[in-house]
């Protein structure tokens, strides 16, 4: 296929297959949820367990976390200098062994921007052995230009909103793990803002990041390896001008009234720093009484 040929395409296979015959330096940002190796005997007391059409979900841990750094790292090759990728995941257990995300992503090229909690209020899985455990993390990777690794800060719009992301799971969508809409449109939105480019979902399922790029007027490449959820998100695609509103919910979300550069020059400062504060003195220890 020819370089120009890859946008507004989903290509059927496996992730890992498929990236490495991506040229280096094409996309300019990514979003995914990839399979979260759940083991497909497993499900809570109220829900049954999650099942893909075209694949398992079931390997073994040390496999599985050496093909999401390959996975990863083959998306930073493809990613422009200068560009992003969200990576939903979550931290899971296994027979009282704790796999938390950050296990393998301190192994990746990609510099890991910021933990962002994905507020679900409400997940399938309740048993009793831990909290009741509703909520995903998000991780912004970043692949910095040169050797300076902060790159470009947020319009005050954007990163005004806060690291807790709070969107109810999806229930319009037959898929069996899809995210909600307003998640890829934050992201997007937000990195990208009135820029255009290519983005990519390498496990793009139902086409939800694919909506969310194309209302938001980007190109957009899918890897999937199910024919049905391809067929599913084509359809999707098509009729996207149905799910618009949704998008345009979410960057009404995306407003300042004052930047911190404004309450900055009002000195508008909040909490301990606030002009005329009494000076803390923390050099001794002080000792209180309670019976
Ligand atoms: C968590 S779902 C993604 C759902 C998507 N975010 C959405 O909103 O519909 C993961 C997807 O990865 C696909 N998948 C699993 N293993 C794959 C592989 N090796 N290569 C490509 N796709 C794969 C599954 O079929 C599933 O659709």
């Amino acid at each position: 296929m020819n370089q120009k040929d890859y946008p507004n395409k989903i290509i059927q296979g496996d992730t890992l297959t498929v990236l490495k015959t991506l040229p280096s330096d094409i996309v300019d940002m990514g979003v995914t949820s990839p399979p979260y190796n759940k083991g497909e005997n497993k499900k809570g007391w109220l829900v049954t367990n999650v099942k893909y059409s075209g694949t398992t979900d079931k390997l073994s841990e040390e496999v599985y976390q050496k093909n999401q750094i390959e996975v990863l790292n083959e998306i930073f090759r493809i990613t422009k200098p200068g560009g992003s990728f969200f990576y939903n995941h979550k931290i899971r257990w296994e027979k009282g062994e704790m796999f938390h995300p950050i296990d393998w992503l301190r192994k990746i090229k990609w510099l890991i921007r910021q933990e962002i909690v994905w507020d679900r209020m409400i997940a399938a899985n309740i048993r009793g052995w831990r909290f009741w455990q509703v909520e995903e993390r998000i991780y912004w990777l970043y692949k910095p230009v040169g050797k300076s690794l902060i790159g470009e800060e947020l319009k005050p719009k954007h990163a005004l909103l806060t690291s807790i992301w709070r969107f109810p799971p999806e229930r319009r969508n037959p898929h069996p793990a899809p995210f909600p809409l307003a998640l890829p449109v934050r992201a997007i939105y937000s990195i990208m803002d009135v820029k255009k480019g290519l983005i990519i979902d390498p496990y793009c399922g139902s086409g939800t990041t694919l909506v969310a790029a194309k209302v938001l007027g980007q190109d957009s490449i899918g890897i999937e390896i199910s024919k049905e959820y391809i067929s599913f998100a084509q359809k999707r695609l098509h009729n996207c001008n149905n799910e618009t509103k949704y998008v345009e919910d979410e960057k009404m979300r995306h407003v300042v009234e004052k930047t911190f550069k404004e309450r900055k020059e009002k000195q508008e400062f909040t909490g301990r720093y606030r002009k005329g504060n009494v000076k803390i003195d923390n050099s001794q220890p002080v000792l209180f009484n309670y019976d």
